[in-house]
């Protein structure tokens, strides 16, 4: 695997030599107007996170603020894939994660040598790939999709050309079952959200029947029969802020709720239980990762970095570009419409 992070230098400021009485979200804007830096933030964020972060969004936006702003420095509050989409669309910026180790399960799951053999097999199949994968699996993709525009996507592709799809499988049977097509599927799943229990959602939902259940596709297929609404995180919060329900069930990674609350306090969110009938499960440990201090200290070092090799970046470019064109336009959040 190539590795596309460049650590901090052996001198910059460690987490523990930070003076513990210092402001830390002053020190970190004042770093946004020295560095003329943009923050994105990703839902499954720790609240403190979002709240500072100059944009939240789901996978697809944050890509598209990524590839579109002005500042000097993206620094990326997620996990490490997504600081990598960020500099392949944005390659003269300087792009920072707090955590180099904030992976993912499902871009664990799909080696890039074990990913090139697959499609080595299936040479008469397009590779339609999810973005929670490495800059090397994404070079070796025909289109890359996030969970909110996938469906539309696999609808433009050549009817006759089977699919491939990776890494989540999940998310590949679900896109299956909404367009028919047929598709050849990589194993991987996402340890978040394979945590959800059908037995305690069912308990739950008896216990509030007037609730709404909204899941994100990664879920397996018996969590989302039981939803309402099947979509991204961004369309997951759509849909309970457009709707006039009082009551939701969230099956995906908890953090969003923080969203929620602040959107529709008179609203109640209740987390998808795991198989204990607690949610704690379901908090992602990669996105856990990134903290005030190191989001502080990643702008302070401008590191970790992300760095690609160009070709590699080249190569990775071109089926997120394939994206981006064949993307829907964004669509009008609930809490910005009249
Ligand atoms: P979205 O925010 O695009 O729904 O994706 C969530 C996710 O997969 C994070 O791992």
């Amino acid at each position: 695997m190539i590795d596309t992070i460049v650590a901090p230098a052996a001198d910059a400021l460690t987490e523990e030599a930070i003076d513990p009485l210092l402001d830390l979200e002053a020190e970190i804007d004042r770093l946004r107007r020295e560095r003329n830096a943009v923050i994105l933030a990703h839902y499954y964020q720790e609240g403190e996170i979002q709240d500072l972060a100059d944009f939240v969004g789901d996978s697809l936006d944050l890509s598209r603020k990524a590839a579109a702003t002005d500042a000097d420095m993206i620094v990326f509050c997620g996990v490490r894939f997504m600081g990598e989409v960020a500099k392949i669309l944005s390659p003269r910026k300087t792009v920072v994660i707090p955590d180099a180790e904030a992976g993912c399960s499902l871009e664990e799951s799909c080696k890039p040598d074990v990913f090139r053999h697959f499609r080595a097999q299936h040479p008469d199949h397009t590779a339609v790939t999810y973005i929670n994968c490495s800059a090397e699996v994404k070079a070796l993709s025909d289109v890359i999709v996030t969970s909110s525009n996938a469906e539309a996507i696999i609808r433009q592709l050549p009817a006759d050309k089977p699919i491939l799809f990776a890494p989540d499988r999940h998310l590949g049977a679900y896109l299956a079952r909404k367009t028919g097509r047929e598709m050849t599927l990589w194993p991987g799943t996402c340890i978040i959200h394979e945590q959800f229990s059908e037995r305690e959602l069912v308990k739950l939902k008896t216990r509030h029947p007037d609730a709404l259940v909204a899941a994100h596709p990664e879920c397996p297929a018996p969590i989302l029969d039981h939803a309402d609404h099947v979509g991204s995180t961004r369309a997951i919060l759509d849909f309970v802020l457009g709707s006039t329900a009082r009551t939701f069930i969230i099956a995906t990674e908890p953090h969003l709720i923080h969203q929620m609350e602040k959107a529709a306090p008179g609203k109640t969110f209740l987390a998808a239980p795991g198989a204990d009938g607690t949610c704690d499960c379901a908090n992602c440990p990669f996105m856990a990762k990134n903290t005030l201090e190191k989001l502080y200290l990643s702008m302070l070092n401008r590191a970790p970095r992300v760095e690609i090799p160009e070709a590699l970046r080249v190569q990775a470019l071109a089926p997120l570009e394939r994206m981006l064109e064949l993307s829907p336009p964004p669509a009008v959040p609930a809490r910005d419409a009249a």
